[in-house]
Protein backbone atom coordinates (compact mmCIF):
# COMPACT_ATOMS: atom_id res chain seq x y z
CA UNK A 1 0.00 0.00 0.00
CA UNK A 2 0.82 3.70 -0.70
CA UNK A 3 1.48 4.96 3.33
CA UNK A 4 0.83 8.76 4.71
CA UNK A 5 1.39 10.36 7.77
CA UNK A 6 -1.71 9.84 9.52
CA UNK A 7 -1.54 12.84 12.57
CA UNK A 8 -3.97 12.42 15.62
CA UNK A 9 -2.68 15.14 18.65
CA UNK A 10 0.58 14.43 19.30
CA UNK A 11 0.82 10.68 17.36
CA UNK A 12 1.41 9.75 13.99
CA UNK A 13 -0.61 7.01 13.52
CA UNK A 14 1.32 5.69 10.52
CA UNK A 15 4.76 4.55 9.94
CA UNK A 16 6.79 3.88 7.02
CA UNK A 17 8.68 0.41 6.99
CA UNK A 18 11.32 2.20 4.35
CA UNK A 19 11.61 5.52 5.93
CA UNK A 20 12.14 4.00 9.23
CA UNK A 21 15.08 1.14 7.74
CA UNK A 22 16.28 4.55 6.09
CA UNK A 23 16.65 6.02 9.63
CA UNK A 24 18.34 3.08 10.85
CA UNK A 25 20.63 2.84 7.79
CA UNK A 26 21.56 6.54 8.06
CA UNK A 27 22.78 5.91 11.86
CA UNK A 28 24.46 3.47 10.92
CA UNK A 29 26.68 5.17 8.42
CA UNK A 30 27.08 8.05 11.03
CA UNK A 31 28.85 5.47 13.76
CA UNK A 32 30.96 3.35 10.86
CA UNK A 33 32.45 6.46 9.22
CA UNK A 34 33.92 7.85 13.26
CA UNK A 35 35.70 4.35 13.63
CA UNK A 36 36.07 2.17 16.03
CA UNK A 37 35.11 2.55 20.03
CA UNK A 38 36.85 -0.26 22.56
CA UNK A 39 33.56 -0.96 24.23
CA UNK A 40 31.35 -3.77 25.52
CA UNK A 41 31.13 -7.04 23.10
CA UNK A 42 27.65 -8.09 24.73
CA UNK A 43 25.24 -5.71 25.07
CA UNK A 44 21.46 -5.93 26.38
CA UNK A 45 19.16 -2.59 25.77
CA UNK A 46 16.47 -2.43 27.41
CA UNK A 47 14.03 0.16 25.42
CA UNK A 48 15.91 -0.41 22.17
CA UNK A 49 13.63 0.31 19.51
CA UNK A 50 13.48 3.79 19.48
CA UNK A 51 14.60 7.22 20.79
CA UNK A 52 18.46 6.89 22.91
CA UNK A 53 18.13 3.15 23.17
CA UNK A 54 17.85 2.62 19.44
CA UNK A 55 21.18 5.17 19.28
CA UNK A 56 22.70 3.18 21.69
CA UNK A 57 22.40 -0.61 20.17
CA UNK A 58 23.70 1.18 16.73
CA UNK A 59 26.56 2.34 18.56
CA UNK A 60 27.25 -0.85 20.41
CA UNK A 61 27.22 -2.83 17.48
CA UNK A 62 28.40 -0.76 14.77
CA UNK A 63 31.57 1.13 16.97
CA UNK A 64 32.65 -2.33 18.86
CA UNK A 65 30.75 -5.30 17.03
CA UNK A 66 28.93 -5.85 20.35
CA UNK A 67 26.12 -8.79 19.79
CA UNK A 68 23.51 -6.89 20.98
CA UNK A 69 19.92 -7.97 22.69
CA UNK A 70 17.01 -5.65 22.43
CA UNK A 71 13.86 -5.73 24.26
CA UNK A 72 10.77 -3.33 23.42
CA UNK A 73 7.49 -2.62 23.28
CA UNK A 74 6.36 -2.27 19.83
CA UNK A 75 2.86 -3.61 17.22
CA UNK A 76 3.81 -5.53 14.55
CA UNK A 77 1.96 -4.75 11.63
CA UNK A 78 -1.26 -6.18 10.57
CA UNK A 79 -3.81 -6.65 8.02
CA UNK A 80 -4.08 -2.79 6.10
CA UNK A 81 -2.11 -1.01 9.46
CA UNK A 82 1.39 -0.32 9.56
CA UNK A 83 3.47 -1.50 12.16
CA UNK A 84 5.12 1.00 14.91
CA UNK A 85 8.29 2.48 13.97
CA UNK A 86 10.25 1.00 16.41
CA UNK A 87 9.05 -2.59 14.79
CA UNK A 88 10.37 -1.14 11.53
CA UNK A 89 13.09 0.21 12.98
CA UNK A 90 14.54 -3.03 14.82
CA UNK A 91 13.58 -5.28 11.59
CA UNK A 92 16.11 -2.92 9.69
CA UNK A 93 18.28 -3.12 12.43
CA UNK A 94 18.47 -7.01 12.62
CA UNK A 95 19.02 -7.30 9.16
CA UNK A 96 21.67 -4.59 8.74
CA UNK A 97 23.24 -6.57 12.08
CA UNK A 98 23.04 -10.21 10.62
CA UNK A 99 24.24 -8.80 7.17
CA UNK A 100 27.25 -7.34 8.48
CA UNK A 101 27.95 -10.97 10.71
CA UNK A 102 26.63 -9.87 14.10
CA UNK A 103 24.47 -11.36 16.82
CA UNK A 104 21.03 -9.78 17.17
CA UNK A 105 17.96 -10.71 18.99
CA UNK A 106 15.12 -9.16 19.87
CA UNK A 107 12.15 -9.46 22.06
CA UNK A 108 9.19 -7.23 22.11
CA UNK A 109 6.99 -7.28 25.13
CA UNK A 110 6.55 -5.79 28.12
CA UNK A 111 9.91 -5.01 30.16
CA UNK A 112 8.16 -4.35 33.31
CA UNK A 113 6.87 -7.72 33.82
CA UNK A 114 8.44 -11.02 34.98
CA UNK A 115 7.40 -12.48 32.23
CA UNK A 116 9.80 -10.61 29.58
CA UNK A 117 12.55 -10.59 32.36
CA UNK A 118 12.20 -14.55 32.29
CA UNK A 119 12.79 -14.63 28.62
CA UNK A 120 15.53 -12.34 28.20
CA UNK A 121 17.52 -13.95 31.03
CA UNK A 122 16.76 -17.37 28.74
CA UNK A 123 18.13 -16.09 25.98
CA UNK A 124 21.15 -14.60 27.34
CA UNK A 125 22.21 -17.82 29.17
CA UNK A 126 21.25 -19.95 26.29
CA UNK A 127 23.45 -17.63 23.45
CA UNK A 128 25.53 -14.75 25.27
CA UNK A 129 26.45 -16.66 28.49
CA UNK A 130 26.97 -12.86 30.01
CA UNK A 131 26.12 -9.33 28.86
CA UNK A 132 28.62 -6.75 29.72
CA UNK A 133 27.06 -3.59 29.39
CA UNK A 134 23.25 -3.05 30.45
CA UNK A 135 21.59 0.17 28.76
CA UNK A 136 18.13 0.86 30.26
CA UNK A 137 16.50 3.41 27.88
CA UNK A 138 12.44 3.16 28.95
CA UNK A 139 10.34 5.64 28.41
CA UNK A 140 6.82 4.89 29.10
CA UNK A 141 3.16 6.28 30.64
CA UNK A 142 2.57 3.32 32.61
CA UNK A 143 3.85 0.60 34.46
CA UNK A 144 1.95 -2.50 36.26
CA UNK A 145 4.42 -3.38 39.11
CA UNK A 146 4.78 -7.35 39.07
CA UNK A 147 5.38 -7.65 42.92
CA UNK A 148 1.74 -5.78 43.67
CA UNK A 149 0.22 -6.24 40.26
CA UNK A 150 -0.74 -2.79 40.91
CA UNK A 151 -0.73 -0.83 37.51
CA UNK A 152 0.55 2.97 37.49
CA UNK A 153 -0.26 5.67 34.91
CA UNK A 154 2.83 8.66 34.94
CA UNK A 155 2.03 12.22 34.72
CA UNK A 156 3.57 14.93 33.26
CA UNK A 157 2.71 17.89 36.38
CA UNK A 158 4.31 20.63 38.70
CA UNK A 159 4.19 20.41 42.51
CA UNK A 160 3.04 22.92 44.79
CA UNK A 161 1.31 25.17 42.57
CA UNK A 162 0.25 25.46 38.69
CA UNK A 163 2.13 26.14 35.98
CA UNK A 164 1.89 28.56 33.32
CA UNK A 165 3.77 29.42 30.16
CA UNK A 166 3.70 29.10 26.32
CA UNK A 167 3.63 26.01 24.43
CA UNK A 168 3.41 25.23 20.79
CA UNK A 169 1.18 22.80 18.92
CA UNK A 170 3.83 21.53 16.23
CA UNK A 171 1.56 20.83 13.43
CA UNK A 172 0.25 24.11 13.73
CA UNK A 173 2.54 26.68 14.60
CA UNK A 174 0.02 28.49 16.94
CA UNK A 175 1.51 29.49 20.09
CA UNK A 176 -0.46 30.07 23.31
CA UNK A 177 -0.18 29.73 27.06
CA UNK A 178 -1.00 26.59 29.03
CA UNK A 179 -1.87 26.10 32.47
CA UNK A 180 -1.14 22.75 34.53
CA UNK A 181 -2.36 22.05 37.52
CA UNK A 182 -0.43 21.07 40.37
CA UNK A 183 0.16 17.59 41.13
CA UNK A 184 -1.07 15.66 44.35
CA UNK A 185 0.70 13.10 46.26
CA UNK A 186 -0.57 9.90 44.34
CA UNK A 187 0.33 11.56 41.15
CA UNK A 188 4.21 11.76 42.24
CA UNK A 189 4.13 7.73 43.42
CA UNK A 190 2.64 6.64 40.16
CA UNK A 191 5.20 8.78 37.78
CA UNK A 192 8.03 7.53 40.11
CA UNK A 193 6.51 3.72 39.72
CA UNK A 194 7.04 4.25 36.11
CA UNK A 195 9.87 6.41 35.11
CA UNK A 196 11.37 6.16 38.68
CA UNK A 197 14.71 3.40 39.29
CA UNK A 198 13.19 0.64 40.56
CA UNK A 199 12.49 -1.34 37.40
CA UNK A 200 16.23 -0.67 36.66
CA UNK A 201 17.28 -2.37 40.23
CA UNK A 202 14.86 -5.07 38.98
CA UNK A 203 16.27 -5.94 36.27
CA UNK A 204 19.80 -5.49 37.38
CA UNK A 205 19.44 -7.71 40.28
CA UNK A 206 17.50 -10.84 37.85
CA UNK A 207 20.78 -10.57 35.74
CA UNK A 208 23.13 -10.77 39.15
CA UNK A 209 21.33 -13.23 40.48
CA UNK A 210 21.63 -15.29 37.74
CA UNK A 211 25.56 -14.62 37.19
CA UNK A 212 24.63 -13.51 33.77
CA UNK A 213 26.69 -9.93 34.86
CA UNK A 214 30.47 -10.12 33.71
CA UNK A 215 32.76 -9.10 35.76
CA UNK A 216 33.13 -5.46 35.61
CA UNK A 217 29.64 -5.00 33.71
CA UNK A 218 28.79 -1.37 33.32
CA UNK A 219 24.74 -0.70 32.97
CA UNK A 220 23.93 3.11 32.42
CA UNK A 221 20.10 4.77 32.40
CA UNK A 222 19.10 7.98 30.83
CA UNK A 223 18.32 11.46 32.31
CA UNK A 224 17.40 15.31 31.65
CA UNK A 225 17.60 18.34 33.72
CA UNK A 226 16.84 20.89 31.27
CA UNK A 227 16.78 25.01 31.49
CA UNK A 228 14.98 27.14 34.00
CA UNK A 229 12.30 27.70 31.77
CA UNK A 230 10.54 23.86 31.81
CA UNK A 231 11.89 23.54 35.76
CA UNK A 232 8.61 24.07 37.00
CA UNK A 233 7.04 21.18 34.79
CA UNK A 234 9.94 18.81 34.11
CA UNK A 235 13.04 18.75 36.63
CA UNK A 236 11.02 19.77 39.50
CA UNK A 237 7.55 18.27 38.52
CA UNK A 238 6.56 14.73 38.96
CA UNK A 239 8.66 13.50 35.96
CA UNK A 240 11.66 15.09 37.61
CA UNK A 241 10.97 13.66 41.08
CA UNK A 242 11.54 10.34 38.88
CA UNK A 243 14.59 11.07 37.77
CA UNK A 244 15.47 12.50 41.56
CA UNK A 245 14.76 8.45 42.36
CA UNK A 246 16.61 7.16 38.97
CA UNK A 247 19.49 9.03 39.79
CA UNK A 248 19.75 7.93 43.34
CA UNK A 249 19.26 4.10 42.00
CA UNK A 250 22.48 4.04 40.01
CA UNK A 251 24.31 4.45 43.24
CA UNK A 252 22.31 1.54 45.42
CA UNK A 253 22.80 -0.53 41.49
CA UNK A 254 26.63 0.31 42.22
CA UNK A 255 26.50 -1.04 45.47
CA UNK A 256 25.33 -4.44 44.79
CA UNK A 257 27.41 -4.93 41.92
CA UNK A 258 30.38 -5.01 44.53
CA UNK A 259 31.36 -7.76 44.35
CA UNK A 260 31.78 -8.52 40.58
CA UNK A 261 33.46 -4.60 40.11
CA UNK A 262 30.44 -3.65 38.20
CA UNK A 263 29.13 -0.36 37.94
CA UNK A 264 25.64 1.91 37.30
CA UNK A 265 25.82 5.28 35.95
CA UNK A 266 23.17 7.67 34.64
CA UNK A 267 24.15 10.30 32.10
CA UNK A 268 21.94 13.36 31.17
CA UNK A 269 21.24 13.67 27.45
CA UNK A 270 20.12 16.43 25.31
CA UNK A 271 16.68 17.68 24.59
CA UNK A 272 15.79 15.55 21.45
CA UNK A 273 12.36 15.40 19.58
CA UNK A 274 11.03 11.64 20.25
CA UNK A 275 7.86 10.28 20.67
CA UNK A 276 7.92 10.68 24.58
CA UNK A 277 9.24 14.20 24.70
CA UNK A 278 6.72 15.56 22.07
CA UNK A 279 4.17 14.94 24.40
CA UNK A 280 5.22 16.93 27.52
CA UNK A 281 3.74 20.64 27.14
CA UNK A 282 6.09 23.44 27.11
CA UNK A 283 8.96 21.62 25.71
CA UNK A 284 8.68 21.17 21.91
CA UNK A 285 8.60 24.95 22.26
CA UNK A 286 11.44 24.80 24.01
CA UNK A 287 12.94 22.39 21.63
CA UNK A 288 12.26 24.64 18.37
CA UNK A 289 14.07 27.63 20.21
CA UNK A 290 16.81 25.54 21.40
CA UNK A 291 17.65 23.74 17.61
CA UNK A 292 17.74 26.99 16.54
CA UNK A 293 20.13 28.32 18.71
CA UNK A 294 22.36 25.02 18.56
CA UNK A 295 22.43 24.95 14.79
CA UNK A 296 23.34 28.39 14.23
CA UNK A 297 26.42 27.69 16.76
CA UNK A 298 27.36 24.21 14.45
CA UNK A 299 26.94 22.20 17.75
CA UNK A 300 23.60 20.28 17.25
CA UNK A 301 23.30 16.96 17.68
CA UNK A 302 20.38 14.22 17.52
CA UNK A 303 20.15 10.43 19.24
CA UNK A 304 22.69 8.86 17.42
CA UNK A 305 25.60 12.39 17.79
CA UNK A 306 24.81 12.06 21.18
CA UNK A 307 25.27 8.37 21.96
CA UNK A 308 28.42 8.37 20.16
CA UNK A 309 29.80 11.32 21.77
CA UNK A 310 28.27 9.23 25.46
CA UNK A 311 30.26 5.96 24.09
CA UNK A 312 32.98 7.93 22.78
CA UNK A 313 34.56 10.58 25.07
CA UNK A 314 33.03 9.25 28.48
CA UNK A 315 31.70 5.63 29.08
CA UNK A 316 35.08 4.51 27.21
CA UNK A 317 37.29 7.30 27.80
CA UNK A 318 40.36 7.15 30.03
CA UNK A 319 38.32 8.28 32.57
CA UNK A 320 35.00 8.69 33.13
CA UNK A 321 34.31 12.27 33.78
CA UNK A 322 30.74 12.82 35.69
CA UNK A 323 29.33 15.85 37.80
CA UNK A 324 29.36 16.38 41.43
CA UNK A 325 26.16 14.28 41.84
CA UNK A 326 28.26 11.94 39.66
CA UNK A 327 26.50 11.95 36.56
CA UNK A 328 27.82 11.98 33.19
CA UNK A 329 26.91 15.23 31.22
CA UNK A 330 26.15 15.14 27.68
CA UNK A 331 24.17 17.88 27.52
CA UNK A 332 26.92 20.31 28.43
CA UNK A 333 25.97 21.76 24.95
CA UNK A 334 22.66 22.46 25.44
CA UNK A 335 23.54 23.66 28.99
CA UNK A 336 25.68 26.02 28.22
CA UNK A 337 25.57 29.45 28.96
CA UNK A 338 25.25 31.42 25.79
CA UNK A 339 23.38 28.67 24.33
CA UNK A 340 20.73 29.07 27.49
CA UNK A 341 20.86 32.97 27.47
CA UNK A 342 19.97 33.55 23.74
CA UNK A 343 17.11 30.81 23.84
CA UNK A 344 15.60 32.88 27.07
CA UNK A 345 15.47 36.06 25.02
CA UNK A 346 14.14 34.39 22.41
CA UNK A 347 11.55 32.80 24.49
CA UNK A 348 10.39 36.59 25.51
CA UNK A 349 9.87 37.63 21.83
CA UNK A 350 7.75 33.94 20.89
CA UNK A 351 4.43 34.58 19.24
CA UNK A 352 2.57 32.66 16.67
CA UNK A 353 3.84 35.56 14.13
CA UNK A 354 7.43 35.91 15.23
CA UNK A 355 8.22 31.38 15.73
CA UNK A 356 8.71 31.06 12.41
CA UNK A 357 11.56 33.10 12.08
CA UNK A 358 12.80 32.68 15.60
CA UNK A 359 12.64 29.23 16.13
CA UNK A 360 13.58 26.36 14.23
CA UNK A 361 9.79 24.77 13.70
CA UNK A 362 10.56 23.21 10.46
CA UNK A 363 13.31 21.08 12.24
CA UNK A 364 10.69 19.79 14.92
CA UNK A 365 8.47 18.82 12.38
CA UNK A 366 10.98 17.22 10.32
CA UNK A 367 12.40 15.51 12.98
CA UNK A 368 8.77 14.44 13.80
CA UNK A 369 8.02 12.76 10.68
CA UNK A 370 11.43 11.33 10.52
CA UNK A 371 10.52 9.49 13.69
CA UNK A 372 8.15 7.27 12.02
CA UNK A 373 10.05 6.99 8.67
CA UNK A 374 8.43 10.27 6.77
CA UNK A 375 10.44 12.83 5.07
CA UNK A 376 13.41 11.21 4.85
CA UNK A 377 15.54 12.04 1.66
CA UNK A 378 15.85 9.00 -0.96
CA UNK A 379 12.59 7.39 -0.39
CA UNK A 380 9.87 7.13 -3.13
CA UNK A 381 7.10 7.64 -1.07
CA UNK A 382 4.37 7.83 -3.80
CA UNK A 383 5.47 3.68 -4.34
CA UNK A 384 3.96 0.87 -2.81
CA UNK A 385 5.66 0.10 0.33
CA UNK A 386 4.63 -3.94 1.58
CA UNK A 387 4.26 -2.89 5.16
CA UNK A 388 4.55 -6.88 6.27
CA UNK A 389 7.84 -6.83 7.33
CA UNK A 390 8.29 -10.05 9.24
CA UNK A 391 11.82 -10.64 11.14
CA UNK A 392 12.47 -14.87 12.86
CA UNK A 393 14.82 -13.32 15.35
CA UNK A 394 12.23 -10.42 17.06
CA UNK A 395 10.41 -12.87 19.64
P1 LIG B 1 11.48 6.64 23.14
O1 LIG B 1 10.02 6.80 23.30
O2 LIG B 1 12.07 6.98 21.82
O3 LIG B 1 11.93 5.14 23.49
C1 LIG B 1 11.30 4.39 24.47
C2 LIG B 1 11.67 2.92 24.34
O4 LIG B 1 11.06 2.21 25.42
C3 LIG B 1 11.17 2.24 23.06
O5 LIG B 1 12.12 1.30 22.64
C4 LIG B 1 9.89 1.51 23.54
O6 LIG B 1 9.55 0.37 22.77
C5 LIG B 1 10.35 1.10 24.91
N1 LIG B 1 9.26 0.80 25.83
C6 LIG B 1 8.30 1.62 26.30
N2 LIG B 1 7.50 0.94 27.17
C7 LIG B 1 7.98 -0.32 27.24
C8 LIG B 1 7.61 -1.49 27.96
N3 LIG B 1 6.58 -1.51 28.80
N4 LIG B 1 8.33 -2.63 27.76
C9 LIG B 1 9.39 -2.65 26.91
N5 LIG B 1 9.79 -1.56 26.22
C10 LIG B 1 9.10 -0.42 26.38
O7 LIG B 1 12.12 7.51 24.31
P2 LIG B 1 13.51 8.27 24.49
O8 LIG B 1 13.23 9.72 24.34
O9 LIG B 1 14.61 7.63 23.72
O10 LIG B 1 13.72 8.04 26.06
C11 LIG B 1 14.59 7.07 26.59
C12 LIG B 1 15.14 7.61 27.91
O11 LIG B 1 15.89 8.80 27.65
C13 LIG B 1 14.05 8.01 28.91
O12 LIG B 1 14.48 7.68 30.21
C14 LIG B 1 14.00 9.52 28.75
O13 LIG B 1 13.52 10.19 29.89
C15 LIG B 1 15.47 9.82 28.51
N6 LIG B 1 15.74 11.14 27.93
C16 LIG B 1 15.02 11.62 26.87
C17 LIG B 1 15.29 12.89 26.37
C18 LIG B 1 14.52 13.47 25.20
O14 LIG B 1 14.56 14.67 25.01
N7 LIG B 1 13.85 12.67 24.42
C19 LIG B 1 16.33 13.66 26.92
C20 LIG B 1 17.08 13.13 27.98
C21 LIG B 1 16.77 11.86 28.47
NA1 LIG C 1 14.89 4.63 23.74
Amino acid sequence: MIIEPRMRGFICLTSHPKGCEQNVKNQIEYIKSKGPIEGAKKVLVIGASTGFGLASRITSAFGSDAATIGVFFEKPSAEGKTATPGWYNSAAFESEAHKAGLYAKSINGDAFSNEVKRETLDLIKADLGQVDLVIYSLASPVRTNPKTGVTHRSVLKPIGQTYTNKTVDFHTGKVSEVSIAPANEEDIVNTVEVMGGDDWAMWIEALKNENLLADGATTIAYSYIGPELTEAVYRKGTIGRAKDDLEATAFTITDSLKSIGGRAYVSVNKALVTQSSSAIPVVPLYISLLYKVMKEKGIHEGCIEQIHRLFKDRLYAETILTDEKGRIRIDDWEMREDVQAEVAKLWLETTTETLPAIGDLEGYRNDFLNLFGFELGGIDYKAEANEMVQVESIK
